[in-house]
């Protein structure tokens, strides 16, 4: 299924509204918005996802005109393989409630880069939508912190249904005591994707790739010997780069002191902290020409395409692959840990929470219980590249590749969750490091970005 095919589907199963344009910009802080005064909740940076661009009606996550009792979904999945993931798990919900009318309303950009700016204003303004997209953990503590989230402890999550799940997962759905949150997969950070084709044309072998050096040596291999990009990766938006700087710290230094610099102590890491911005800088070299101007997706479009051989990037980049006719797991495309990171399995979790002033109780009680379903999250997670957070979810379905990070999971060490996606640190500090990590695309000086990286927590 190409681009514009996608897109026809959304429109013809997501009715009448739908987004407007990569890459509208949307800029808000929260500055003399009464409710926050540290701006906790915001974000300030947006991207065009490619996939999000061309549907029907002009909005943005921004409500429309969503009639009472309608079940209005703001989100981010509109790329890659996403918005077939989010289709899936619609599909899914109509079969169990068809009475249901469901709103779509996404605000495209990778890592939620322009949903911020639109649930701030709404939350806040007492006009939220039924539900939205929002990583659980930390990013949930501005709206817990002014009560802007119902507690569901009782109406959805059952005991059946907290029995079911991973504890670890259960407690980021909880902040601040109560169950506010229905997280609804587990995807991995710490992936280092490839085209098999082109790594065996510059005769690089991932496997033999053991730390995040090593990488840049095969990334020089990849340049000299192939005409294609070394490594996929964007810049338009700073998210992509401060989640390849968590991967390259954690594959330099271990989950030790990531974990001493999520807890803010950085200036004991300067050394480490500048060491993994210096390779950074080393790796931005082989990034595409047109790095500033490309959505991740685009990225990995190319991989897929044979004209780039590497990417850093969540898994999702896995459910891109699944849509792509032809591009198979082993032959086409592979992927190993990020090197130096293998027994780490770096978690970013998406949740859906129940937003208070809510416009349709009933409709967003049953969405949120079937989140948190074994369907919904059988049908979900094979798409979009993730796994689920409940343990009883069959996944003989799942395919050779997250059967893999199924395995990978269970056998990893630790999983710590990350930076960039939210759910490990707040989203004041989150947005200044987002800060730091695009002026340091911009002009890659290392001692700017390390004062930066200080002073955000
Ligand atoms: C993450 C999100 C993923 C995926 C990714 C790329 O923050 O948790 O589900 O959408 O961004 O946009």
């Amino acid at each position: 299924m190409n681009d514009h095919e996608r897109d026809d589907d959304a429109n013809r199963l997501t009715r009448r509204h739908y987004v407007a344009g990569a890459g509208a910009a949307v800029a808000v802080g929260l500055a003399g918005c009464s409710d926050d005064p540290e701006g906790d909740i915001g974000a300030t940076e947006t991207e065009g996802d490619s996939g999000g661009g061309s549907g029907g009606d002009t909005e943005d996550g921004s409500g429309g005109d969503a009639e009472e009792g309608d079940l209005e979904i703001v989100h981010w999945w509109t790329a890659g393989g996403e918005q077939d993931a989010y289709q899936a798990l619609l599909d899914g919900f109509r079969e169990e409630y068809p009475d249901v009318e469901i709103v779509d309303n996404p605000a495209p950009g990778g890592a939620g880069s322009a949903i911020d700016a639109v649930i701030q204003n709404r939350v806040l303004d007492g006009d939220p939508p039924s539900t939205f997209q929002i990583w659980p953990g930390q990013a949930l503590t501005p709206y817990t912190d002014e009560d802007l989230l119902e507690d569901i402890g009782d109406s959805v999550w059952t005991d059946e249904m907290e029995e079911a799940y991973l504890g670890d997962i259960v407690d980021l759905a909880r902040p601040a005591g109560n169950l506010v949150a229905v997280p609804i997969n587990i995807h991995r950070l710490n992936n280092l994707f490839y085209n098999v084709e082109v790594v065996e044309s510059a005769n690089v072998d991932p496997t033999d790739i053991n730390d995040p050096q090593q990488l840049a040596d095969a990334l020089q291999t990849v340049a000299d010997e192939t005409d294609a990009t070394p490594l996929a990766h964007q810049t338009q938006s700073p998210w992509s780069s401060l989640q390849l700087w968590e991967s390259i710290f954690i594959g330099m230094q271990g989950v030790d002191a990531y974990r001493t610099f999520i807890d803010g102590d950085v200036s004991s890491l300067e050394t480490e902290v500048r060491n993994a911005l210096e390779l950074l800088n080393t790796y931005s070299e082989f990034f595409p020409e047109d790095a500033g101007s490309i959505s991740w997706d685009q990225g990995n479009s190319a991989l897929i395409e044979g004209d780039a051989a590497f990417i850093h990037q969540g898994d999702w980049a896995a459910g891109q692959y699944r849509a792509a006719d032809g591009f198979e797991f082993g032959e086409g495309w592979d992927m190993v840990a990020f090197p130096g990171t293998t027994s780490v399995y770096q978690s970013v979790i998406d949740s859906f929470v129940f937003p208070t002033n809510n416009p349709s109780p009933e409709a967003t009680e049953k969405f949120l219980s079937y989140a948190g379903s074994v369907d919904a999250q059988a049908r979900f997670n094979p798409v979009k590249g993730s796994i689920p957070p409940r343990t009883d979810v069959p996944t003989d379905d799942f395919g050779p590749f997250l059967s893999r990070q199924i395995e990978d999971f269970n056998n990893s060490n630790t999983q710590p969750p990350s930076i960039a996606h939210g759910t490990s640190v707040a989203p004041s500090v989150h947005s200044s490091l987002e800060e730091a990590f695009a002026n340091f695309n911009g002009n890659g000086d290392v001692d700017e970005a390390y004062q930066a990286i200080a002073n955000s927590f």
